[in-house]
């Protein structure tokens, strides 16, 4: 059974503002896409990583580029493809540039899970959820649309906050209910596939591609089992500066 990982980093990185892309934006002197590089090379288990890079960018020694798409899960489609024919029973794992600090310990209990579980297509890393989540609505006369979180900073966030809401000044949402937080996990990466379903979820229209914040929710969505491996909050996700400077943070203390 092969491992191969395939590393998407093909993001603008808008809202962490950065000249370049992200994935060249440097941490404790290493670019993103090096960290994850360095984090799959050392795990002896993945004989192949290919990365999904943005325009303009070469793929590092030891990886297969491709570029990317213009969604996530498009860039992971690409990524798969580039890696050339498989077996439905290889290994797939599914890894953000934009995670530098995951452990190859993590991957490697993503990869053990799968491997020990035969009933299973895929296994998630993801943190127990701390924080009390509540699902909101738009306040009365809101145009905003229901669902999607505002942009920070965006005219959409303002009006969120209330402040070209004159019904509602100062007011973000109105709360509809408070969820169960002993049965929720915040998800990450790297999350590990069996190739064939990973293949078969990725084979949709570009849509549905959009759409999906992770790829694990394409193969829930062909009814796949999904299990959850258990991860800390220090494999942080590098969106906003504030992300980057805990993670200098953190690599500066360790
Ligand atoms: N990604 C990708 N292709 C895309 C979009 C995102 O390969 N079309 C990758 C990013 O490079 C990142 C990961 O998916 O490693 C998670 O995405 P995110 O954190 O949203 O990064 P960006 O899309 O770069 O950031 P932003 O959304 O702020 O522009
Ligand atoms: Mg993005």
């Amino acid at each position: 059974m092969a491992s191969l990982a395939l590393i998407v980093a093909a993001g603008r990185g808008e809202r962490l503002g950065s000249e370049g892309p992200k994935a060249l934006v440097e941490l404790g002197g290493r670019s993103l896409l090096r960290w994850s590089v360095d984090l799959m090379l050392a795990v002896e288990e993945i004989d192949r990583i290919v990365v999904a890079l943005p325009p303009g960018v070469s793929a590092p020694a030891g990886t297969t580029g491709v570029q990317g798409g213009a969604a996530r899960s498009e860039s992971v489609a690409r990524a798969l493809q580039a890696s050339g024919p498989g077996d439905p029973g290889d290994l797939v794992v599914v890894h953000d540039a934009a995670r530098p600090l995951a452990s190859a310990e993590l991957v490697r209990a993503a990869l053990g899970a799968l491997a020990r579980n035969s009933d299973l297509d895929a296994a998630i890393t993801a943190a127990p959820v701390t924080d009390t989540i509540k699902r909101a609505e738009p306040p009365a006369g809101a145009a905003r649309a229901g669902g999607a979180h505002p942009q920070a900073g965006s005219e959409a966030d303002q009006q969120a906050r209330g402040e070209a809401d004159p019904q509602a000044p100062g007011v973000a949402g109105v709360v509809v209910e408070t969820l169960d937080r002993s049965a929720l996990w915040a998800v990450q990466t790297p999350q590990v596939f069996r190739r064939g379903i990973l293949e078969r979820a990725l084979d949709v229209p570009g849509e549905v591609l959009a759409q999906a914040t992770d790829d694990a929710w394409l193969v829930e969505r062909l009814g796949g089992r999904v299990a959850i491996v258990p991860a800390g909050g220090e494999n942080l996700k590098i969106t906003t500066p504030l992300d980057l400077s805990l993670a200098e943070l953190l690599v500066a203390s360790a």
